[in-house]
């Protein structure tokens, strides 16, 4: 049976991509952000999962506004990064494991979640750069986990509400927990709390919001449902509605959970970055 170490937020922001490759880990301005993970480092030095479930949102890159899949699973054998005009080099691509990807995609339709399955899904920053946070290299590192995509839409207007994202979380949890084999998993819930990249409010940040859905997504994610797709937007910023992400990464850990770490820096680029681990019951 599969089994749920926990799970793990990041920001995903692309300069994290280009501060890495030129190694700005003790800069003045970075510091304070990469000094969040050598914990999480160490942590999964510790329990080396076998596979790892990736929630992040797709930016333009594997869909467009022509069309956007509320919610979208990939089952390739690999997932291929591609160059999105950042000036990132694409990495090379990361190995999946699409007989897990089919079990979950067989198990959470039969739940009622009327998924897209994506037998080709080029993957953006918001899948690589917290790749590259956690496993150093990666995918060239030795630990690297097979990874599955899992991306939610928190682009184009109706988005899916923050139940439905925890629901989602929780439907993922029963799909791996029926799976058949042996397979230590962890949960990634990437993108950003507060921020705003455009418009008026450009550059937004919301630190009192912020750290309400910090304190609430330990403990009780259910309060956060209380919150509109509406009152999110104003209350987290245009692209703050990729706290979806970690709404579904939480509901996939079920209840009881161990908070390991936790960072909070504003801002990184634009973004109001927050670094969670929380560990699941044994
Ligand atoms: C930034 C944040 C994002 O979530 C993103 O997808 C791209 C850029 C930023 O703050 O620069
Ligand atoms: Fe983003």
């Amino acid at each position: 049976m599969a089994r749920i170490l926990g799970g793990i937020t990041t920001s995903h922001i692309p300069s994290v991509g280009s501060a890495i490759a030129n190694e700005l880990f003790d800069d003045p301005y970075w510091k304070p952000f990469f000094d969040g993970y050598p914990k999480i480092h160490a942590w999964l030095d510790e329990h080396k999962p076998d596979l790892v479930i990736n929630i992040y949102n797709d930016h333009g890159l594997g869909f467009f506004l022509d069309q956007m899949p509320t919610f979208a699973i990939g089952a390739a054998h690999e997932c291929r990064n591609e160059d999105e005009g950042w000036g990132l080099p694409a990495l090379d691509p990361f190995p999946g494991a699409p007989e897990v990807s089919w079990h979950i995609i067989e198990s959470i339709v039969a739940d009622e979640f009327d998924i897209t399955s994506c037998q080709e899904l080029a993957v953006d920053h918001g899948f690589v750069v917290p790749m590259q946070l956690f496993w150093p290299g990666a995918p060239a590192n030795p630990d690297m986990p097979r990874a599955i995509p899992i991306s939610a839409n928190t682009v184009q207007h109706p988005i899916p509400t923050l139940k439905r994202a925890l629901a989602f979380g929780r439907a993922l949890r029963k799909a791996l927990l029926s799976y058949p084999e042996d397979l230590k998993v962890v949960v990634l819930g990437t993108g950003g709390l507060s921020h705003q990249l455009d418009g008026e409010r450009a550059g937004f940040i919301n630190k009192e919001f912020d750290l309400y859905c910090l304190e609430h997504i330990v403990h009780d994610p259910d309060k956060l449902t209380e919150i509109s797709r509406m009152e999110l937007v104003e209350k987290a910023g245009a692209q703050g509605t990729e706290f979806l992400m970690w709404m579904m990464m939480r509901g996939a850990l079920g209840g009881d959970v161990t908070e390991i770490t936790r960072n909070y820096h504003i801002p990184i680029s634009n973004t109001a970055s927050g670094t969670l681990l929380l560990e699941c019951a044994a």
